[in-house]
């Protein structure tokens, strides 16, 4: 796997070229610690040394300019802020590339070192849109030279998953300075699906579907007695059931899957006859990343969740199904893999839908900012990330610190302030919020600018309750949310009813498509990053919600209120009362390519 940016490439082989006759030479035995745990992570034990012949690719990710380190996440704001001259006006990956360039002289420094551990330059090229020197099937031997590091195989006790990683790594001092983090190393975490089977069963809900009958009438919206949140139901109560999306052959819609899991169309095909027939031509586009796994025989829930819903609530606009690899024995990381991918596509769907995501206590803070400055690329391109906020309220467990005390965590990619975080909801007239919808607070990440008011409100009203249990300064979640409670698919040509915020989130990436999809229709600029934008006038196309809470960590969590809180964020989307504001809205027609 190797992607190109021709202008940094050039660039590059023009250094390589220039470095021989370079008389600096740091001392590259000089190593410094990067980043080192104190112990194995709980609950991954290490099966000792990875087969021999085992490679990696790494992925070295520099720092920009330090006079540019904010360029980014200004132009970010910029582009996504209704009320700036720049909204709308998304970037080119050239011109991304060109903000997140490193200083002078770091590729010819990071050259001189591969060199001298015999690195060939053959196995160099830049990735992850500028950010990244990847290093294409290191041996293992060469890793835990060029990193003092110890990469063994680990296996997760409980669900044996075995991933190549090290407890500590470190770098020569002169690249300390230059290199924001190395990838694979000590990031153990994989991101999980967020759903979970329904806590009540109803003996017709699960029942087996053999072939649906066409014509047959399943879905009743004025009645709940089937107590299944069908995708017509989802239309009537987000309000998108009268749109008729005018720019389908313009407009995509991304779905991500990790864990080599993969959808069936045939189980799509069968959904659709059943909850969506009028768009039984629906066709889902299989992408396979970095040797992504795709069966079509062997489905999994999750990505058959995903896409059965976002096609039909965004039919007729083109769904697209991520299907990431990371190459052998765990040996590259799912993210990355991902982003590295869509950073290099010309074409990248304008709304992108995740549901896997990890416990951010359990990753590297370097790690998390590596990630979140990607997913902020996404941004500045103009395409709309929403993330499932995850399904453990304020946290599973006793959720006991070292010192004794209860504290709340998140989940990460979410907790990133550059995308688009989910909640979930349940019942109707009035929605309140799902148990188990996944709020609290950042650990690691501060909050953002565009929710300071709507998050010190909150604040001001929870006075001192859990105080200390929470970080009190940083990014709150979710953004926004959406129904979670059973909604029925098709899994291997049966009836299943699943839950979780790994249903809300495809279901307001829907929601939010049918609106790119007008704004193309218009010829206007699609969303891009949608906070700034939700939480300014943006909120009032949403339906606040204001009763229920998250229960969690022994406690009971926090609560549903007035204004945005950390179960529900700001509300549920009205599709109609959001294209209302998006009309009013000065979008000047944009760059979205
Ligand atoms: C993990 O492996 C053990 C032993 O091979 C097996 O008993 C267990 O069922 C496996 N667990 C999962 C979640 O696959
Ligand atoms: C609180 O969040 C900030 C980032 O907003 C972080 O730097 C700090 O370490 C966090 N505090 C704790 C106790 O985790």
């Amino acid at each position: 796997m190797r992607y190109y940016l021709i202008s940094a490439l050039s660039i590059l082989a023009a250094i390589l070229r220039g470095s021989l006759a370079k008389p600096f030479s740091p001392r590259w035995d000089d190593m410094r610690i990067k980043h080192s745990w104190y112990a194995v992570p709980e609950n991954w034990e290490s099966l000792g040394n990875p087969l021999s012949g085992t490679t990696i690719d790494l992925y070295v990710a520099l720092k920009p300019e330090a006079h540019r380190e904010n360029a980014l996440i200004d132009t970010l704001y910029q582009v996504s802020n209704p009320n700036h001259p720049r909204y709308g006006t998304y970037l080119s990956k050239e011109q991304v590339a060109d903000l997140v360039s490193p200083p002078p002289g770091t590729f010819e420094l990071v050259n001189s070192w591969l060199q001298y551990h015999g690195v060939p330059s053959s196995s160099v090229s830049m990735t992850h849109g500028g950010t990244t020197l990847t290093l294409s099937s290191v041996s293992i031997i060469q890793a835990n030279a060029l990193l003092g590091a110890s990469y063994q195989l680990y296996r997760h006790v409980e669900t044996n998953e075995t991933v190549v990683r090290t407890v500590g790594y470190a770098l020569p001092a002169a690249l300390h300075g230059l290199v924001q983090t190395v990838v694979p190393t000590t990031c153990f975490s994989t991101p999980h699906t967020q759903w979970q089977s329904p806590r009540k069963r109803s003996g017709g809900a699960t029942a087996g579907l053999k072939r649906p009958v066409s014509g047959e009438p399943v879905t009743v919206l004025s009645s709940r007695n089937d107590d299944a949140t069908t995708p017509s139901f989802l239309r009537f109560l987000y309000k998108t059931t009268e749109y008729r999306p005018a720019a389908a052959d313009r407009n995509a819609l991304g779905i991500v899957g990790f864990l080599n899991e993969y959808p069936s169309p045939e189980d799509l095909a069968m959904f659709m006859s059943v909850y969506r027939s009028d768009g039984t031509n629906g066709a889902i586009t299989i992408v396979r990343v970095n040797g992504g796994g795709y069966d079509p025989t062997n489905p999994a829930r999750e990505p058959n969740l995903d896409t059965q819903y976002a096609m039909a609530m965004a039919y007729p606009t083109p769904v697209i199904f991520y299907s990431t690899g990371r190459g052998p024995a765990g040996t590259t990381d799912w993210l990355v893999s991902w982003l590295g991918y869509i950073l290099t596509e010309s074409n990248i769907p304008r709304t992108i839908s995740i549901s896997y995501v990890m416990d951010e206590r359990n990753i590297p803070e370097p790690y998390a900012a590596y990630i979140c400055t990607q997913f902020s690329m996404l941004g500045v391109l103009g395409v709309s990330v929403l993330i499932a906020s995850g399904d453990d309220g304020v946290g599973k467990g006793e959720c006991v610190t070292n010192d004794g005390s209860v504290r709340f965590y998140s989940y990460f990619p979410t907790s990133c302030p550059y995308v688009t975080a989910v909640g979930g909801t349940t019942n109707h007239n009035p929605e309140i919020a799902a148990s188990f919808s996944g709020g609290g607070f950042s650990n690691v990440f501060k909050r953002p600018d565009y929710q300071e008011q709507a998050v010190a409100e909150f604040l001001q009203h929870l006075g001192n309750q859990y105080q200390g249990q929470y970080n009190a300064t940083s990014r709150g979640i979710p953004d926004i949310s959406a129904q979670a409670r059973r909604f029925p698919i098709i899994l291997k040509g049966e009836r299943k009813v699943v839950s979780g915020t790994s249903a809300s989130t495809p279901t307001v990436a829907s929601v939010i498509s049918l609106l790119n999809d007008y704004l193309i229709s218009q010829g206007k600029a699609t969303l891009g990053f949608l906070n700034p934008w939700l939480y300014g006038t943006g909120m009032s196309g949403l339906t606040d919600i204001t009763s229920g809470s998250n229960p969690g960590c022994n406690t009971n969590g926090f609560s549903a209120i007035e204004g945005w809180d950390p179960v529900t964020g700001l509300g549920t989307p009205d599709f109609q009362r959001l294209l209302r504001v998006v009309l009013a809205d000065p979008a000047e027609p944009g760059g979205a390519g």
